[in-house]
């Protein structure tokens, strides 16, 4: 069975973004009205992308864990909603339906109301991919509380840093986390962390590991002995906190273009109709399909496409603790067999990855279940696509290329599997309702086919960024600033002769690496951190499987003599600092950076040298100092 509001045709598609353009608020409002609302709205939409401002259906009053749970219950509550794949192929899956999963999100609630969990109150989550994280996600939307989940891999400086930013009271943790062959003391971590935010109040530990742990008396509590303290209240039932249209749900750290990541901000009604919408069209969901998205719910990806997304659909969702290439590369392919996976959505670097690997690992795995692949995060090169399409889709799985963001909450540039036409590295057509312009420098908007620009939104859509956390001026000068009217995305893409796009990267000082996005300042910062750095500069180059690299050049001290040392020393620190993630491929020293007269660094220099395009550097004439750029030339890494 498929969605009232699911596009079927390529002509289908046309008209209904058509109208989607043309009459944008009762477009979205035919939408809405298969949701689950307690008030329904007053105005469909407010805007003004000046200050800026978007209200989606304001004045409607709503709980999304209703739509996402709720909802359900009557007529498929027996159905899986979390299918559950442990990192140890050997250990239990797990199956929880939706009439589980209600019941753990109530019981969850109530522990969170317990601790003094309020609406409005900023909540903290870093878990590994646990199904408890999913409900943990939902008991905080539950009571209308904020969440806002850290990936996994961050430091704890980064989330002392994210605790302080988003004056958070409440942290929920593992004692650990299980990712291949390694094991992430979580807890841990979350320690160093609060050392530096004595508001921290309660801690709420989950066992996953059993790793040893500190647990400190009046702030830290086991989740298990929480839910006992439940259990005995008999109906556990939560009723859902109503929420405003416009109340926020949760904040998402990203990287930026300046040192420090911000906060973005999504609200309840728009973030639901949206991440429902697109969840539907662009993978064609139907009922029953198992929907098998890799991405970890640290992400934005994880947040829309495992948790939000499928569950307002009433999809079932698989969520996988483990790694791709743990206990081997066949790992995916295992899971796709033993569950029968419909839909499988990942990363090109992900792909790419496994592509080294050879076909060996495919081999013995049942793959015949697949009706959808998609992929997120990056441009997918040719390469990856034609392998996905022929080794994994046996040329049968429509590939969709899906280009979207943190801020804009869910897909927005994609081809609808099997319904509009897929080309190789190109994400093609805008969804309904959304419209891609294309702008020069000057902000002036480049009409017609066959083009290339800056990648801007000039309407808004359900799902947009309300604001950055704590500074609403750097929501508006980050993104609606650049250009007048128009959300800027920071990418860059052409579009050819039909209107198709394709995204060509970010032009500015993000980088994106193995999909997950970094700043460079931010890196710089981190580096710089290091005793024996005097200054350093850090560009992207192309990297085969990761997509993007890390390139530092570095001026030390030379206060150890011992250039390996050092850099050692340097990526310890900005692990310490950001995270492993973050810490950079190559590293050289040099005794200066290409600056102009006026001080500022030409990245565009370095960019060069770090791809290794040696021959044309382009104008060295405003230099300071334009031997360095020989010196630096000669000491490629
Ligand atoms: C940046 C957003 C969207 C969830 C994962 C990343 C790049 C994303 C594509 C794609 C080309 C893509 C863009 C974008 N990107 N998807 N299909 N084709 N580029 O979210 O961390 O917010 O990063 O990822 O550069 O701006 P994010």
């Amino acid at each position: 069975m498929s969605y009232p509001y699911q596009i079927k045709s390529l002509d289908q598609y046309k008209q209904v973004y058509q109208n989607s353009i043309e009459n944008p608020d009762q477009f979205w409002a035919s939408i809405a009205n298969h949701f689950r609302w307690k008030k329904k709205w007053d105005k469909v939409l407010n805007w003004n992308f000046k200050k800026p401002e978007v209200q989606w259906f304001q004045g409607a009053k709503l709980n999304i864990t209703e739509n996402a749970l709720d909802r359900h219950l009557q007529y498929n509550g027996h159905r899986p909603a979390i299918i559950w794949e442990p990192n140890d192929p050997d250990d239990h899956h797990r199956i929880i339906t939706y009439k589980d999963l209600h019941f753990k999100v109530c019981q969850f609630a109530h522990v969170l109301k317990n601790n003094g969990v309020k609406k409005g109150d900023r909540v903290v989550i870093y878990m590994g991919m646990v199904p408890e994280l999913a409900i943990a996600v939902l008991a905080c939307a539950r009571i209308g509380a904020v969440h806002s989940v850290i990936f996994g891999g961050f430091s704890a400086q980064s989330i002392a840093d994210r605790l302080q930013d988003a004056q958070a009271a409440f942290i929920i943790t593992c004692d650990g986390a299980f990712r291949g062959n390694k094991d992430i003391p979580l807890k841990s971590v979350i320690d160093d962390a609060v050392v530096q935010c004595s508001f921290v109040k309660r801690i709420i530990v989950l066992t996953r590991t059993r790793t040893p742990v500190s647990m400190i008396k009046g702030r830290d509590i086991w989740w298990e002995d929480e839910i006992k303290k439940v259990e005995t209240m008999g109906n556990p039932d939560f009723p859902a906190e109503e929420m405003d249209a416009e109340d926020p749900l949760f904040i998402l750290y990203t990287s930026g273009s300046t040192g420090k990541p911000k906060g973005v901000v999504h609200s309840s009604a728009g973030y639901m109709v949206y991440t429902t919408y697109s969840f539907v069209n662009v993978f064609q969901y139907e009922q029953e399909d198992i929907f098998f998205c890799t991405a970890d719910v640290g992400w934005i990806t994880g947040h829309s496409y495992i948790v939000y997304g499928p569950l307002c659909a009433g999809a079932t969702t698989l969520m996988f603790e483990g790694v791709p290439t743990y206990p081997d590369a066949g790992r995916f392919w295992a899971i796709v067999d033993k569950f029968k996976v419909n839909t499988l959505y990942t990363a090109p670097t992900a792909i790419r990855s496994l592509m080294s690997f050879g076909l060996g690992p495919i081999h013995g795995h049942d793959l015949s279940s697949l009706k959808v692949l998609g992929s997120v995060g990056e441009p997918i090169n040719e390469e990856a696509w034609h392998w996905y399409d022929e080794h994994i889709g046996k040329g049968k799985c429509p590939i969709v290329d899906t280009w979207w963001q943190t801020e804009t909450g869910g897909i927005m540039i994609s081809n609808m599997a099997g319904i509009t036409p897929s080309m190789p590295a190109h994400a093609t057509l805008p969804l309904p309702g959304i419209q891609p312009t294309l702008v020069d420098e000057n902000g002036k908007e480049i009409e017609g086919n066959s083009v290339s620009g800056n990648l801007c939104i000039k309407f808004p859509w359900p799902s947009i960024i309300r604001t950055t956390y704590g500074d609403h001026e750097r929501c508006r000068t980050n993104y609606f600033a650049t250009y007048e009217n128009q959300y800027f995305t920071g990418d860059g893409a052409l579009r050819d002769e039909h209107g198709n796009y394709r995204i060509t990267g970010r032009v500015d000082d993000v980088l994106n690496v193995s999909g997950h996005r970094i700043g460079t300042a931010e890196v710089e910062n981190a580096i710089n951190m290091h005793a024996g750095v005097v200054e350093s500069a850090v560009v992207g180059y192309p990297h085969d499987i990761k997509g993007q690299g890390i390139y530092a050049f570095v001026i030390d001290n030379n206060l150890h003599g011992d250039e390996n040392l050092t850099r050692q020393d340097i990526l310890i620190t900005v692990s310490r600092i950001i995270g492993a993630i973050a810490k950079p491929d190559k590293i050289q020293f040099v005794s200066g950076l290409p600056k102009t007269r006026s001080g500022k660094i030409m990245r565009r220099i370095l960019r060069k040298i770090a791809e290794g395009e040696l021959t044309n550097l382009g104008d060295t004439s405003t230099l300071l100092d334009p031997s360095v750029v020989e010196e630096i030339i000669k000491g490629r890494v």
